[in-house]
């Protein structure tokens, strides 16, 4: 069997950089470089301030940068040296062409598998570590096929991530499993025990699972699918508790104590967000759609919907709420990122809230304790291709959650930051004009202490 000793990922973005940090921690003897292109991004992996934010990741990189871990630009160098080759670029949804607003836009992936076909002088074993459609493999290895030098062969193999962002170090320390997809021949079955070997130099045995290649593509749409519909479930289940005076915990707790349903992932919420759930779902729709199955399709995009459903559900309701106008009204929004724990503000239901908001011509503070204020600015025009001058004089940035509430006519909790639960609210209430609202889209405050203080609480998924 090959011995992986040298390992090059490519991609150093929220699942590149984490998962081969870890990888070079838990194997000293595996020399593992992480390339990109993007060279700011690449500094910042070598400098005390990481270009992601995610509990423990700081001391992961301390420990292993220098030793066995290094991070570069020269993705050539690094693919020419490799046994092992994960490729872990971004995979977001087609903006145009066929398929667009639904398939996956496989460029980026597609031109790093020609880079390594071009620089290869000896086999590698290549593997999807990126989330993409059934069959991916397969034109990889048609690619790198049509562009090898003679001699080099390649096996691919499909490894998706299922770390979550905020939690993603404890993710990879101690997984429920690793996935590894391979051909079943003798060389696709030796490649899959070569990586299921470097995983096991920390992951129990039983947890690594090795399966065909399209059920390993195939069953990383189908976790991330199931886990938002979980979500779009409770949301829709929130809407009715609303209506009836049902409270959404309440149900939750009891539905899921039913051990066949399980208690996890059923917090309701302002709808999920990040950059893979909306995006797996579509790619998924779309894969339906293609092998002629509008049925399925149909189940899957509701899930969707009912996510937009959800954001657009509680934004109505705060202007509702606010005597049907927020026109000049000042708004506090605390939280900008999709969950706790985590910079990452990718399909935030923080955004659609604001803009929201901003049709309605309100003027909106906002607070997240570790989203910068570039990047505000970045998601409220689309990515600078949105005018900022007209939105730019509604919008205040602070620096604190009791700034960004000081005078708010409603405060609006969109990410569940624990430092939410233990703010001075009586200070915060003292600051605000009368009646003072908060609503809570997380169900994370204590509703009775707040009322108490003399807020009106309104929260997702209850009733009164
Ligand atoms: P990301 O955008 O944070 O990182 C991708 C990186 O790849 C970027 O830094 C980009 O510059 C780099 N890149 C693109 N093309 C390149 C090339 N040809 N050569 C070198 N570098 C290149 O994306 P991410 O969040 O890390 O996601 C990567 C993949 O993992 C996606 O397919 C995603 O669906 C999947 N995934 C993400 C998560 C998550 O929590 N973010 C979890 C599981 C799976
Ligand atoms: C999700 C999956 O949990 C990972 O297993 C997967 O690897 C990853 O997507 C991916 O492929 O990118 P992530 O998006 O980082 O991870 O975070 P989650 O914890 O799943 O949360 C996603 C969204 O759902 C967040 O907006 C969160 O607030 C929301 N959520 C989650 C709820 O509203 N309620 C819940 O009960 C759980």
């Amino acid at each position: 069997m090959t011995q992986i000793k040298k390992i090059c990922c490519i991609g150093a973005g929220y699942v590149g950089g984490p998962t081969c940090a870890v990888i070079a921690l838990k194997c000293p003897h595996i020399q593992v470089t992480i390339v990109d292109l993007n060279q700011k991004r690449i500094d910042a992996w070598n400098s005390d301030e990481l270009p992601i934010y995610e509990p423990g990741l700081d001391e992961v990189v301390k420990e292993a940068r220098g030793r066995n871990l290094f991070f570069s630009t020269d993705v050539d160098k690094a693919i020419a040296e490799a046994d092992l080759i994960f490729v872990s670029v971004n995979t977001p949804t087609k903006k145009s062409g066929i398929g667009a607003g639904f398939a996956a836009d496989l460029k980026f992936l597609q031109l790093a598998t020609r880079r390594i076909a071009e620089v290869a002088t000896s086999p590698k074993i290549v593997v999807e570590k990126s989330t993409v459609p059934c069959r991916t493999a397969d034109s990889m290895r048609t690619i790198l096929e049509a562009n090898h030098r003679p001699g080099v062969t390649f096996d691919i193999l499909s490894n998706p991530e299922f770390l979550a962002e905020g939690t993603a170090i404890s993710d990879l320390f101690a997984p429920d499993r690793v996935l590894i997809g391979s051909l079943q021949t003798k060389s696709g079955l030796a490649a899959c025990a070569a990586l299921a070997e470097v995983y096991a130099n920390w992951v129990p045995k039983e947890r690594i699972l090795t399966v065909g290649l399209w059920s390993s593509e195939l069953s990383k749409l189908a976790a991330n699918a199931m886990l938002a519909q979980r979500i779009s479930s409770v949301n829709a289940l929130s809407a009715v508790c609303e209506a009836t005076g049902a409270n959404i915990d309440e149900v939750a707790y009891a539905v899921g104590k039913d051990t066949r349903v399980g208690a996890k992932f059923l917090k309701a919420s302002v709808g999920f967000g990040g950059s893979c759930f909306q995006k797996d779902i579509l790619n998924l729709v779309y894969l339906a759609e293609s092998l002629h199955l509008p049925e399925v399709a149909r189940y899957w995009r509701a899930v969707v919907e009912m996510n937009e459903y959800q954001k657009d559900r509680f934004s109505r309701k705060v202007v509702e709420t606010l005597f049907n106008t927020i026109t000049g009204k000042k708004i506090a929004i605390l939280g900008w990122a999709f969950k706790k724990d985590t910079g990452d503000t990718r399909e935030s239901p923080s955004i659609s809230i604001a803009n929201h908001f901003l049709e309605e011509k309100a003027r909106i503070t906002i607070y997240d304790p570790k989203v910068t204020e570039e990047q505000i600015w970045l998601d409220l025009t689309d990515e600078g291709t949105k005018s900022l001058e007209p939105i730019k004089p509604h919008i205040t940035i602070q620096k604190s959650a009791e700034e960004a509430c000081k005078d708010a006519e409603a405060i609006v909790i969109c990410t569940e930051w624990d430092e939410f639960k233990t703010l001075d609210w009586q200070k915060i209430y003292d600051n605000c004009p009368r009646p003072a609202f908060v609503f809570d889209g997380r169900l994370m405050l204590d509703r009775a202490a707040l009322q108490k203080i003399g807020f009106k609480v309104i929260t997702i998924g209850t009733g009164d």
